[in-house]
């Protein structure tokens, strides 16, 4: 009996969403300890074609999954093998709705999957047009940075519709991530600065163009691990953010902590509006005062990410 695995992992972004997708560039981390696996497994005959079974933080595939259904259809189409029966295991560490990449994890992990069951080389490109016919169905109008981060090693700077760039970093201090426990909603956040460009377009224009300037800011600090300058300008994100109305009360209290524990910067991070925000810090030190304030301020959880290898 065949059986095939595909991998993948959470990502956090840095700088640069919402504005991501009006054309502006963000740079996203991936997160590699946090993953999701896809195991496609033969079955010899039976009625029973597509059985998925999912096993991770809140125990269903939840919105996900008709983003999921429709990818392994299309997918089993192309390899013209839409009466192989077979069973789909899911497993992840990324919980969902938190703007960490599940949904574009569990595609491009399913994708990998499936190209190895059916002895096919699969390369990025190939790999990102799959894994936006889930995202479209899953997000509306996804931007692809989701997508590109989950499946790479290294950090991204990605502009939309350009080739992604992974770029190496010089990035010694500690990210701290929290989910406020509220769920992000990233499809809602989204059509939200959508209306505001509607309705007061010269505003929201200018906060999503220094979004960009803030990325490419940004990107000049990793390099150079001027740690004290990401952290500003992090914050001046936040604000931008925050003016976009993707923020959210219990986002505004935990960076609000991490800021008043020694974070250098702190800002949502995703699609807001709930969801997870990361903090910058200097050291680990530093990182765990950050991680009891987090906690003590309602934080449902809380990871660290440092980068030695890149
Ligand atoms: C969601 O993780 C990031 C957003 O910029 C949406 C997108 O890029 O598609 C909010």
């Amino acid at each position: 009996k065949k059986t095939s695995i595909g991998k993948s992992h959470a990502k956090v972004i840095l700088m640069g969403e919402h504005s991501v997708v009006y054309g502006q560039p963000a740079i996203s981390l991936p997160l590699p300890d946090i993953t999701f696996t896809a195991t496609v497994e033969e079955r010899l005959a039976g009625q029973i074609i597509f059985t998925p079974t999912y096993q991770g933080p809140f125990s269903s595939l939840a919105e996900g999954y008709e983003g999921i259904r429709q990818l392994v259809n299309r997918l089993l189409i192309n390899f013209n093998a839409l009466k192989q029966p077979f069973t789909l295991r899911l497993r992840s560490d990324i919980p969902q709705e938190r703007g960490m990449g599940s949904s574009a994890a569990s595609a491009t992990a399913i994708i990998r999957a499936f190209y190895d069951f059916f002895d096919t080389p699969l390369d990025a490109k190939t790999l990102q047009k799959w894994t936006a016919i889930e995202e479209r169905i899953t997000h509306g109008s996804p931007s692809g940075l989701d997508a590109a981060t989950v499946s790479s090693d290294a950090p991204i700077w990605f502009i939309k519709h350009e080739v992604t760039q992974p770029f190496s970093l010089n990035l010694n201090g500690v990210i701290v991530l929290a989910d406020t426990g509220i769920k992000g909603q990233t499809g809602l956040a989204v059509s939200v600065v959508r209306s505001l460009l509607e309705e007061n377009p010269q505003d929201a224009k200018q906060h999503i163009h220094t979004l960009g300037i803030l990325a490419t800011e940004a990107q000049t600090a990793l390099q150079t691990n001027d740690l004290q300058n990401l952290g500003r300008l992090m914050n001046q994100a936040q604000q931008e953010l925050t003016a976009l109305e993707v923020s959210h009360p219990q986002l505004d209290v935990l960076i609000e902590a991490a800021n008043q524990a020694g974070a250098l910067g702190a800002k949502l991070t995703g699609g807001g509006i709930g969801g997870t925000m990361l903090a910058l810090a200097p050291n680990m030190e530093v990182a765990n005062r950050i991680i009891t304030a987090l906690e003590t301020a309602g934080a449902n959880e809380v990871w660290t990410q440092t980068y030695p290898t890149f």
